[in-house]
């Protein structure tokens, strides 16, 4: 008799089980209104912005993209997928955002739509405690590592020489900053808020993070979208929605410890 009672349990539960895997395939590519669920992909080697905290994405872009794609009504699941699958995800049209601190620069408007911008950055330059460098300029003679294919990586090509071997490349930050602990390199060129987190979350590596306004732009962070994405306008609805209703500000000094510079943004 008991036996019976936990098979037909054990029956019910598998019946339950298909039940909802066949719904959950029915609505894996739209939710309840017809929208799309966004496949939003990611190079998670980039705190604060991105970076895995166990096996979670989590960080500033995390949050603002969750809260702007709320106010735009979208479900999405955001990707690990690594800085040159991404573009190349949204080139060939199997993602529908990429989200990773991406600079918004006339080369990759060619190829992709960006969203309005929601981050001000620039470059600096990460180096050990007693170096002799003042400025971008003092790179030149320097070993420098960057990841590839970013404005930091551009910026120091511009500096040394496209193709120059003192130029380091690697796939992601992370490891740039690695080959700087293990002496191949003088320097790692990439953006400001990454290298001001890693110096004081490390206080034990003795980094300084040195600034050069002549030397380096000033940058803004868009999401990034295949070209002609019906998606583009809507994101960027929910992110105006988000710096006018306080929500922007909010999450920024949550992940700054300040106000953000909104006007700025919209400039
Ligand atoms: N802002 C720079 C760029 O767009 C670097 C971004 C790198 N982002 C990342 N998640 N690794 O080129």
């Amino acid at each position: 008799m008991r036996k019976n009672g936990i098979l037909f349990a054990l029956f019910i539960s598998i019946v339950l089980v298909l039940a909802a895997c066949g719904t959950g395939s029915e609505k894996a590519n739209s939710d309840g209104d017809g929208k799309k669920k966004l496949r939003v992909v990611t190079d998670a080697a980039y705190a604060p912005f991105e970076y895995m905290d166990k096996d979670k994405i989590i960080g500033f872009d995390v949050d603002i993209f969750t809260a702007a794609a709320e106010e735009a009504g979208y479900d999405f699941e955001i990707v690990n997928v690594g800085w040159d699958p991404l573009f190349a995800e949204l080139e060939n049209g199997t993602a529908d955002v990429g989200l990773s601190a991406i600079t918004i620069n006339d080369d990759r408007l060619k190829s992709y739509d960006f969203s309005v911008p929601y981050f001000e950055s620039t470059n600096k330059i990460l180096a050990p405690e007693g170096t002799d460098i003042k400025k971008a300029a003092d790179l030149t003679d320097k070993t420098v590592a960057v990841q590839s294919g970013t404005t930091g990586a551009d910026a120091v090509d511009a500096l040394l020489g496209n193709g120059n071997e003192k130029v380091k490349k690697f796939e992601n930050n992370n490891l740039a900053i690695l080959e700087m602990k293990n002496q191949g390199a003088d320097a790692v060129v990439a953006d400001n808020a990454v290298l001001e987190a890693y110096a004081k979350n490390n206080p034990q590596e003795n980094f300084i993070v040195i600034e050069d306004k002549e030397g380096f732009e000033s940058e803004y962070y868009g999401f990034m979208f295949p070209k002609d994405s019906e998606m583009e306008a809507d994101l960027s609805k929910g992110l105006n929605a988000i710096f006018d209703n306080g929500k922007y500000a909010e999450i920024y000094k949550e992940w700054f410890g300040q106000d953000p510079d909104i006007e700025n943004l919209k400039a």
